[in-house]
């Protein structure tokens, strides 16, 4: 098989009230040069628009797709479902339930049909777009060593003695 060292990440959400979480993923992306694109698809709401989404992005030239969802979150299992990308699932906080809902319905995905899941809101999409970095930075020696410098980055700011 040809490696293809230029593959783009997906960021997928249920409804635009996640994009203020979801957008945190867009910032550690476009700081550590993954290409990526950012969609509005629900599970529920647009089934067609999942569906045709899942099923070409491997041909989209997408190398992992990370999907937030909030509530009864099903879009990143569904995703998952219908493409072998790997899938990384972000438990948006919700209203009622504070991202717990979120949380259980993306990580007990039954046997056969994985999802990444990662942690409830804010830290979750960060975490996604880090984890999304290293999977593109297996084939991407740019974004391997942007990668590197961004950890760097972040262990000097960590203080020897609190103040
Ligand atoms: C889910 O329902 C979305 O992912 C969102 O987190 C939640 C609430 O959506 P809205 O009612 O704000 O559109 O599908």
């Amino acid at each position: 098989m040809k490696k293809n060292n230029n593959l783009k990440v997906a960021i997928v959400m249920g409804s635009q009230s996640d994009y203020k979480t979801m957008k945190l993923a867009e910032k550690v992306l476009k700081n550590i040069g993954v290409t990526y694109e950012t969609k509005i698809i629900s599970a529920h709401r647009t089934p067609k628009r999942m569906y045709e989404f899942a099923v070409s992005a491997n041909k989209n030239n997408i190398g992992v797709i990370i999907a937030g969802a909030g509530g009864s979150a099903h879009l990143p299992g569904m995703i998952s479902a219908l493409t072998n990308l790997p899938v990384l699932g972000v438990p948006i906080e919700s209203k009622k339930l504070k991202g717990l809902d979120s949380l259980l319905s993306i990580a007990q995905m039954p046997k056969g049909i994985p999802v990444g899941t990662l942690a409830i809101g804010e830290d979750g999409a960060i975490n996604a777009a880090l984890l999304a970095a290293s999977i593109i930075a297996n084939n991407n020696f740019k974004v391997k060593k942007k990668l590197k410098n961004w950890r760097l980055a972040q262990t000097k700011t960590v203080k020897k003695r609190p103040k």
